[in-house]
């Protein structure tokens, strides 16, 4: 692997039950390098954002868990998520793909996910300390039970090459990495810039009633920024969703 220390310790594993839950499991019981890396071929019990699962194909999609340590302070910690964000739409246009990240950090291609983050972090003194980012990817899936999702293969028409992929995004992940330590504002713009729907009118639904506004950003707290009749509002996670009704 042609990196510093994203993957230079590498842990291929046949079956897993959540790339996350093994590094997190193995991270507390040995101390591990920065960037070791779990990849796993089948997952079987793949964890999800907000306690959903996150289904997978043996072999066809990429289950990957990478084991940081960040040490920001926790009022930074979405800026981190941006990173990781980032990183992936990085990857994808080294394939010629035109990624946007749908706030707070699902990766779409269109309309539609084909990648997904799961960060789990450990804190102390304010600070994080160790981090666990868990990415899955639909790569060389030829469909998919559910109609907002694609893959790299579904999109491109083409087989992707798993191995040139996940060195790609060990690359990526590890420049932004680097990236935000050295040059935190490039990371905030460019992740605005590849925000989906940005500078666009559309349409949420908060609760019951439905919002319509412009997205402007997202803050350092990972709220999203809209422009609604002229004003400006900010919304954190579970206060709004897009409505793709
Ligand atoms: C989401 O969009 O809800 C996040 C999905 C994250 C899935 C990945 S697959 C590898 C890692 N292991 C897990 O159990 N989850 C993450």
């Amino acid at each position: 692997m042609d990196t510093l220390f994203i993957g230079q310790n590498i842990i291929k594993l046949k079956s897993v039950d959540s790339t996350n839950n093994f590094l997190t499991n193995l991270s507390n019981k040995s101390s591990l390098v920065e960037g070791t890396l779990v990849v796993g071929y089948n997952q079987l019990d793949g964890r999800g954002q907000h306690g959903n699962k996150w289904q997978s194909e043996a072999g066809k999609s990429l289950t990957i868990s990478v084991l940081l340590f960040p040490k920001i302070d926790l009022d930074r910690q979405f800026l981190f998520n941006k990173c990781i964000s980032l990183s992936i739409c990085e990857t994808l246009k080294h394939f010629d793909i035109s990624p946007r990240i749908k706030w707070p950090n699902d990766i779409f291609i269109d309309d539609k996910k084909v990648a997904g983050i799961l960060i789990e972090n450990s804190i102390q003194q304010q600070i994080i300390s160790k981090s666990i980012v868990g990415i899955g990817m639909n790569v060389n899936n030829d469909s998919l039970d559910f109609t907002f999702a694609t893959s790299l293969k579904i999109h491109k028409s083409m087989h992707f090459d798993m191995d040139h992929l996940l060195v790609l995004l060990c690359k990526e992940l590890e420049r932004h990495y680097l990236l935000l330590k050295s040059d935190t504002k490039s990371i905030i713009e460019r992740y605005d810039n590849h925000l989906y729907r940005v500078n666009l009118p559309t349409t949420f639904l908060a609760n019951d009633s439905v919002v319509k506004g412009v997205i402007k950003k997202v803050d350092d707290l990972g709220r999203l920024v809209l422009e609604i009749e002229g004003e400006i509002h900010s919304f954190s996670w579970g206060e709004l969703r897009f409505d793709f009704s």
